[in-house]
């Protein structure tokens, strides 16, 4: 278990600016639990107003994805150099709906991390099984793979990035994994980062837990030796839920 824990609100294509600003209003003025990081993915249009809302509430604040490169004919496209520039700490890479409706690979997430890297984000870089992977028994096989070409050729810079397993069968369908099969799941994605860092220390290797996180299932989620946080869709978007989570992740719960 990292010394820190984190809750990250993945907004995705959701909100208009007066309720995500009432939003980031009630979470800058809420009492966090100590030992626990929140940190917003909010649509990048609002983002400037949305700082300037939270103030030094103690929120941090990244992008939902980044392009390698840092400028370029990428219509569309948000640099990790232009996130750093605009006060971001985090981008999301490798989200599965960037790789679904966007066709992004393992070998382009790498890449998005290393840009991360290099302009001092945190990439929180994202991995998960399809039910058909589960179903056939391939969900180990399919999540190193994704580590090997995603993750594993970053070596020692494993520990300055945030792997977030979410399991795509259970990503806005209100399905989550039970805390055995993502305990099961993060205690071998921690054993293959330390692997690939075996100079590092096992535990600094953060790893969050995604896929329909609520309220009802995050404690017990937490209580799990090798879950670290949340990266959480759906219930970000209320301040109720958003906030019983953050709770949940708290080191007393
Ligand atoms: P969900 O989304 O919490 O709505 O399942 C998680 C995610 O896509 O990061």
């Amino acid at each position: 278990m990292m010394a820190r824990r984190m809750v990250a609100g993945n907004w995705k294509m959701n909100m208009v600016a007066d309720s995500a600003k009432e939003l980031v209003r009630s979470l800058s003025v809420a009492d966090a639990p100590c030992g626990v990081d929140i940190v917003l993915f909010p649509p990048l249009i609002w983002l400037r107003e949305l700082m300037s809302e939270a103030g030094d509430g103690g929120l941090y604040f990244g992008g939902q994805d980044c392009h390698e490169a840092d400028f370029g004919a990428f219509t569309g496209d948000i640099s990790a150099r232009m996130l750093s520039v605009a006060g971001c700490s985090h981008v999301i890479v490798g989200h599965s709906e960037r790789r679904k409706f966007h066709g992004e690979g393992d070998a382009r997430v790498l890449a998005k991390a290393r840009a991360a890297l290099e302009h001092g984000l945190i990439p929180i870089v994202c991995i998960g099984e399809s039910l058909e992977n589960r179903e056939r028994g391939e969900t180990f096989e399919h999540l190193g793979r994704q580590l090997d070409a995603g993750l594993v050729p970053l070596g020692d810079d494993l520990t300055r990035v945030i792997v977030a397993y979410e399991p795509l069968w259970a990503i806005g369908t209100g399905r989550t994994a039970t805390p055995e099969q993502a305990q099961e799941v993060h205690e071998f994605l921690r054993g293959r980062l330390h692997a690939a860092a075996p100079d590092q220390d096992v535990q600094d290797f953060p790893i969050l837990y995604g896929g329909s996180v609520k309220p009802a299932n995050a404690a017990f989620l937490m209580e799990q030796p090798d879950i670290d946080g949340f990266l959480v869709g759906g219930a970000s978007l209320e301040f109720e839920s958003f906030w019983a989570i953050i709770k949940a992740a708290g080191v007393d719960g």
